[in-house]
């Protein structure tokens, strides 16, 4: 076993409206370590974005424990969450979240900004990571000008940039027809050759066959974690 990076113990997060209470997530029990490439499946409604926004620290639980590379998330300051946020996770959102008036480059430098990185690293480092996605002939574009797989190339070249610890996918592929997003999912498979760990969540089941752990929620609860011999090709 490798370095654990998230650990997650029996983690309970209900949502109200009003005085009604929705609970999203019950006893979740799960642990990630590094360079795992895992799939967190399950139908429309069975929690897994809420389970996501948890592990990104976007958001917090109402009980159980969550530790982050070594860190009692329940423990830190909201400044704290957003300095994990911003260095150590990395975002992959189905509707790519791009912001339109800025270029490709200044779209993927952005983050390296709000971690104070100099603008000649930053434009260096966002280079890289958006020639490792096949964008670099693509820098000086807006989002409008590109296709939804290369939007969605720019956001994960975004999201690799600051060289984090994890990288949170929520249907990556969601907007994509099927073979745009086998592309993606070819570049994900890169990233974890290359040491990555990837957390993708999905209700297709062509992603979750190709990864090394498919966990399945239901309901709000993990109801089988099931790791395979490697896949990927
Ligand atoms: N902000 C909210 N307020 C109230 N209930 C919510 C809120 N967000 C989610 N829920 C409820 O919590 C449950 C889990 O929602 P969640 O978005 O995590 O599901 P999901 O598995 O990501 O679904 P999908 O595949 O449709 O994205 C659902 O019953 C949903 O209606
Ligand atoms: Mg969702």
């Amino acid at each position: 076993m490798g370095e654990t990076i998230i650990e997650i113990k029996n983690l309970f997060k209900s949502y109200y409206i009003g005085h009604v209470e929705i609970p999203a997530l019950k006893k979740i029990n799960i642990a990630v370590t590094k360079n795992q490439y895992l799939v967190i499946k399950g139908q429309s409604g069975s929690g897994k974005s809420t389970l996501m926004h948890i592990i990104g620290c976007l958001d917090r639980s109402d009980s159980g424990s969550y530790y982050f590379d070594g860190h009692l998330v329940e423990e830190l300051s909201d400044l704290e969450l957003a300095e994990i946020r911003g260095g150590k996770i990395g975002f992959v959102f189905q509707s790519f979240n791009l912001i339109p008036r800025l270029s490709i480059l200044k779209n993927v430098e952005l983050p390296l900004f709000y971690l104070g990185i100099p603008g000649g690293e930053r434009s260096a480092l966002s280079r890289d990571a958006l020639t490792r996605v096949g964008l670099e002939h693509r820098l000086t574009h807006s989002p409008a000008e590109l296709s939804g797989g290369e939007k969605q190339r720019a956001a994960i070249a975004r999201a690799i940039v600051t060289n984090p610890s994890i990288i949170l996918a929520d249907e990556p592929t969601g907007n994509l027809d099927s073979k745009t997003g086998e592309d993606i999912l070819k570049i994900f498979d890169g990233i974890h050759r290359d040491g990555g760990t990837i957390l993708i969540v999905t209700h297709n089941e062509k992603v979750a066959e190709r990864v090394g752990r498919i966990v399945t929620i239901l309901d709000g609860e993990i109801v089988s974690d099931i790791e395979m011999a490697r896949t990927t090709p």
